[in-house]
């Protein structure tokens, strides 16, 4: 069924073989699938050279092997501050760990996914990187690290690791579709084709007396033949505010309609900045540009420390460093410096089942004030401004770790708080249209009852219906201390434990920073008081969850 699947049979078929001498190793850890997604075109075009290679997913390496790899490439993307993605969690304690052996027959090239407005910025892999060397490994060539426009960087990187490894691995005579990298491109829909969606709706669902804007919204599919399941995420290109492009061009004095070419592409300065360029989230590349040309010693002590960077980082957006910290910028350099703009991913709050040819979001308005101005996320609030019949550029973005179980008798624990909550009205609408015999155990929170109780009067209904078999809820400012809902889970750990023990899948999708870590830690707190483990054994019962697919999280 999953198409992610049918692309690379050879991740299963390659688990435990040993290395054979002449074999390539591709070795991925991905939390979104966009580390998936070039690890597969990796495989896939030296495979197509006729090299000898295998594909295998971080948590399906078996370790041992690693003293007899001949050639191995890593691509592994870096969450939040620096951590690994789920999938990869113990293959990199074991290398960085005191149980790695040497590596002296080993040549190698590591490629880190990440997001460069984070301090750690590829933490996860440029420490990989280091730790090969330092275990006498080869290194091919320098780490690659890829922002948020991936292709920028781990195309290139990806060109020179083909090289290499056709060089090293002399692939037999045979010269089968030497240079055709087999790219059939029918023109579908993807991230760098989207479909002009329309949108059909754009409501308010938090009440009158709420600290949040949260918004539902749905956008019709309409016309792409495009489908998703429950639990994927749609991408949507946002287009910047026409205020902040102005504020940016008239704080540097630049020329709105001066023509700019990058690459062979030529644009005006109000279309590079207005479609192509991030304006609201600042880079630590972008930021010591900055400091160079504004010639401040002050900006570049800041940037020099962990903690005031992640300060600048956190709280400052690019308007605010510009009137700060005067610079000369122009037009050509300026759209160089900054970073070009990524989509952004909501995970879908609807199930192709309930809803047709629709796809429902539910996302937070970030807007907030600085200086007595007003400062907003870029996509958020694109999004919210949009009014039925607007037109947005859209495409799906494949979840294939975040999935119901394919045995609808199993039971699900879903754990959603704020805006968390929206894979899991997909979820509770998908069972409703398989019938499934599971229960549907949903904990979510968020401050108040009264005004952001999300999606109220379906959750009631469906709880009337049989859709929905327990509600846990926390308002986390309706009482003098905070309730959040682990607290709600460590309420009904015995039931939780039962419910997983007897084959339940868990879900968690939401904050990461904080919640998705106190909920982790709330489950294995429930494993050793509810199972009587001790640490070491709930942690390897929660990774054991994890590999069979029945803890998964989407958290961001
Ligand atoms: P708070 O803002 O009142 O602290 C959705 O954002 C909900 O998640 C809010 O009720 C929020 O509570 C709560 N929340 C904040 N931090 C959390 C954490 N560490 N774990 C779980 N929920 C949290």
């Amino acid at each position: 069924q999953s198409k992610q699947a049918a692309r690379s049979p050879a991740i299963v078929a390659a688990v435990s073989n040993a290395p054979a001498a002449r074999q390539l190793t591709i070795v991925y850890g991905s939390q979104t699938g966009n580390a998936k997604r070039i690890a597969e075109s990796l495989f896939e075009r030296t495979e197509a050279l006729g090299l000898a290679v295998r594909l295998v997913r971080a948590d399906r390496y078996v370790t041992r092997e690693l003293k007899d790899e001949q050639l191995l490439y890593i691509v592994m993307s870096t969450q939040g501050e620096g951590e690994p993605p789920d999938d990869s969690r113990s293959f990199v304690e074991f290398l960085l760990g005191r149980r790695a052996p040497k590596l002296p027959q080993l040549k190698y090239a590591v490629l880190g996914l990440g997001d460069s407005s984070y301090p750690l910025f590829c933490g996860v892999t440029q420490n990989i990187d280091a730790r090969l060397a330092e275990l006498g490994a080869e290194r091919l060539h320098e780490v690659g690290t890829a922002d948020l426009d991936i292709e920028t960087v781990a195309l290139p990187w990806q060109e020179k690791a083909i090289a290499q490894a056709q060089k090293i691995l002399k692939q037999n005579e045979t010269p089968v579709a030497s240079v055709t990298p087999l790219h059939p491109k029918p023109a579908k829909v993807s991230r760098d084709q989207p479909f002009m969606a329309e949108l059909v709706l754009n409501q308010t669902i938090t009440a009158r007396g709420s600290d949040k804007d949260i918004r539902h919204i749905e956008i019709s599919l309409e016309g792409s033949h495009l489908d998703y399941q429950a639990g994927d995420a749609l991408g949507v290109w946002p287009t910047q505010a026409p205020a902040l492009v102005e504020a940016v061009i008239n704080s540097l004095n630049l020329d709105a309609g001066e023509a700019i070419e990058i690459n062979g592409i030529s644009r005006t300065l109000k279309e590079w900045l207005s479609h192509h360029r991030e304006l609201t989230v600042l880079t630590k590349p972008f930021l010591l540009a900055h400091a160079q040309l504004a010639d401040s010693a002050e900006l570049k002590k800041q940037i020099n420390t962990i903690e005031s960077l992640k300060q600048l980082l956190d709280t400052r957006q690019l308007v605010d460093i510009l009137k700060q910290y005067p610079a000369p910028w122009n037009a050509t350099a300026l759209v160089n410096a900054l970073r070009p703009l990524a989509p952004r991913l909501y995970s879908i709050a609807s199930s192709p089942s309930a809803v047709d040819a629709e796809v429902h979001l539910t996302l937070a308005h970030v807007e907030y004030e600085h200086e007595a101005e007003s400062r907003w996320g870029c996509a958020s609030h694109f999004l919210s401004g949009l009014k039925e019949g607007d037109k947005l550029p859209i495409f799906i973005e494949e979840n294939a770790r975040f999935r119901l179980p394919a045995d609808s008798s199993r039971d699900v624990i879903m754990i959603g708080p704020g805006t968390g909550v929206a894979p899991f009205r997909a979820f509770v609408q998908e069972r409703s249209a398989q019938a499934a015999d599971g229960r549907n155990w949903l904990f979510f929170g968020n401050p108040h009852f009264t005004s952001d109780f999300l999606y109220q009067t379906e959750w009631q209904r469906a709880l009337k219906d049989g859709d929905l078999h327990r509600l846990d809820l926390a308002f986390s400012r309706d009482q003098a201390d905070k309730v959040y809902v682990q607290d709600k889970l460590l309420e009904s750990a015995a039931d939780v434990y039962n419910w997983i023990e007897a084959g339940a899948h868990v879900y968690v999708c939401g904050d990461a920073n904080r919640m998705a870590k106190d909920v982790q830690q709330t489950l294995l707190q429930i494993a050793q008081t509810e199972g009587s483990l001790d640490l070491e054994q709930a942690k390897q019962w929660l990774d054991n969850l994890a590999a069979q697919g029945r803890y998964a999280r989407d958290v961001y």
